[in-house]
C-alpha cells in the first residue's frame, strides 16, 4: 500500500450508519469511499447511487475479497460483527468495525486473534472518541480543572427501532447496553481513567426478545470514584454526562454527537459557570466531522503501520476488551440481581 495515495474503503451493510459514513466521507482527506456492499444487489446499487459510491456488491464476500479495497467498515448488525469482521481480515483488509466490536469477549477475542494472525490492523469504530471536546474534557480532568473526581452521571437514551431491528435479538448483540450504553461504558472508563472493580445494574427487559431495554448502571473504581450509566431504547433522547470534582463540575451536554459546532462544555465552580468552546482545527464544521476524523485517525495507523491507540497512549485492542468486560458484567448484574466483581487483573 503506497504512501501518499487515498485508502480505499468499502463498507458492508446500507443502515443508519453506512449513511453517516457515506456523508462524512466527503469531509476526508485521506480516503475514497469506493463500495458498499447488501445482502441484496438493488439494495446495494441503491445506496451507492444516492451517495455517490462508484461501486455496489451484492453480497458481503465480494466487497471483502475486492481487490482494490484497502479498508472495510464492518457497519453490519451487532451479530455480524464477528464473522464479517474476521472475513475481511482474513480477506487481507484493515477493519474498522463498528461498536460495540462483537456481541461478547469471545468474539473479541477471536476478531483480534484474526487481525494479528493476517498482520492487519482492527479498530472498534467509536467516533465519540475523535471529537476534540472528549479530549478537552479530559485535558481539563488530568490537569485538576475539577479537582479530585468522585462520580460521572452518563446517559444516552433514544426511541426505540421497529420491532424487527436486530437491536431486539438477544442472540445477536442487542438491547440498550450493546447498542448505546457501551458509549457510556467508555466514556466514564476513559474519564476516570481506570477499570472499574465492581460493577451493579438494574435493568427493564423485554418480556419477548429478552432484551434489555432500559438500563441503569453503576460502575465503582478505586477510592471511592463512581460512575452511575442509563441507556435506554425506549424513551425521550437525554445525552448528557457530566463529571463531578472536589473543585467543580463539568457538563458535557452533547458526548457522542454534538448537533453543531463549536460544541460547548459547560465548567461550574462555586455557582460561576464557564462555557468552553470546543472546534476542530483541521476539519469543516459538519456535524459527522467526528466520522471523518475517526476514518483519517485509522488510515494514518494503517500508512504508518501502527496499532491504534485509545486512550492515546493504551492500544485500542486493551481498550475494546476492557470495555466489552464490563458490558458482560453489566448484563450479568442485572440479569442475577448481584453486583459483579470485576476480574482480577481487569483494573
Ligand atoms: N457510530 C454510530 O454513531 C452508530 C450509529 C448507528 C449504528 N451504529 C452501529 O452500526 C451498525 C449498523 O447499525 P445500523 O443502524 O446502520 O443498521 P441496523 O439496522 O442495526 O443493521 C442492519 C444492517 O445489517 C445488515 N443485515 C444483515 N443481515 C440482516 C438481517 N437479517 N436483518 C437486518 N439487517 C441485516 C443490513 O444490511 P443489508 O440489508 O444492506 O445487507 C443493515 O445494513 C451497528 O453495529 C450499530 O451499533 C453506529
Amino acid at each position: 500500500m503506497s504512501t501518499g495515495r487515498k485508502l480505499r474503503y468499502g463498507i458492508l451493510g446500507t443502515g443508519l450508519i453506512f449513511g453517516k459514513f457515506a456523508d462524512a466521507f466527503r469531509l476526508t482527506s485521506e480516503a475514497s469511499l469506493m463500495a458498499v456492499a447488501s445482502r441484496d444487489a438493488e439494495r446495494a446499487r441503491a445506496a451507492g447511487a444516492k451517495h455517490g459510491v462508484p461501486r455496489a456488491h451484492s453480497g458481503y464476500e465480494s466487497l471483502v475479497s475486492d481487490p482494490e479495497i484497502d479498508v472495510v467498515i464492518n457497519a453490519l448488525h451487532n451479530g455480524l460483527h464477528c464473522e464479517w469482521t474476521v472475513r475481511a481480515l482474513e480477506a487481507g483488509k484493515h477493519v474498522l468495525c463498528e461498536k460495540p466490536l462483537g456481541c461478547s469477549s469471545a468474539e473479541v477475542e477471536k476478531m483480534f486473534a484474526a487481525a494479528h494472525a493476517s498482520r492487519r490492523w482492527l479498530m472498534e469504530g467509536f467516533m465519540h472518541r475523535f471529537h476534540p471536546q472528549i479530549a478537552e474534557a479530559k485535558r481539563i480532568i488530568v490537569t485538576g480543572g475539577i479537582g479530585r473526581v468522585l462520580h460521572i452521571r452518563c446517559h444516552r437514551t433514544a426511541r426505540g427501532r421497529d420491532r424487527d431491528n436486530p437491536r431486539y435479538w438477544r442472540d445477536a448483540g442487542g438491547g440498550a447496553l450493546m447498542d448505546i450504553g457501551c458509549y457510556c461504558v467508555n466514556l466514564s472508563r476513559f474519564l476516570v481513567g481506570s477499570e472499574p472493580k465492581r460493577v451493579a445494574a438494574h435493568a427493564h427487559f423485554d418480556n419477548q426478545t429478552g432484551v434489555d431495554l432500559t438500563l441503569s448502571g453503576c460502575l465503582q473504581f478505586g477510592e471511592g470514584v463512581t460512575a452511575n450509566l442509563l441507556c435506554s431504547m425506549e424513551g425521550e433522547p437525554s445525552y448528557p454526562a457530566e463529571i463531578v470534582g472536589t473543585d467543580a463540575k463539568l457538563l458535557i451536554p452533547h458526548p457522542w454527537l454534538p448537533p453543531a459546532w463549536p460544541a460547548e462544555l459547560y465548567l461550574t465552580r462555586q455557582g460561576k459557570t464557564d462555557v468552553i468552546r470546543v472546534e476542530p482545527d483541521d476539519m469543516p464544521q459538519h456535524p459527522l466531522a467526528p466520522f471523518a476524523l475517526e476514518v483519517n485517525y485509522f488510515c494514518r495507523c494503517v500508512r504508518e503501520n501502527r496499532a491504534p491507540q485509545f486512550p492515546p497512549d493504551v492500544d485500542a485492542e486493551h481498550d475494546s476488551r476492557a470495555n466489552m468486560r464490563v458490558i458482560e458484567a453489566l448484563l450479568e448484574s442485572a440479569r442475577e440481581g448481584r453486583t459483579v466483581n470485576m476480574p482480577t487483573g481487569s483494573a
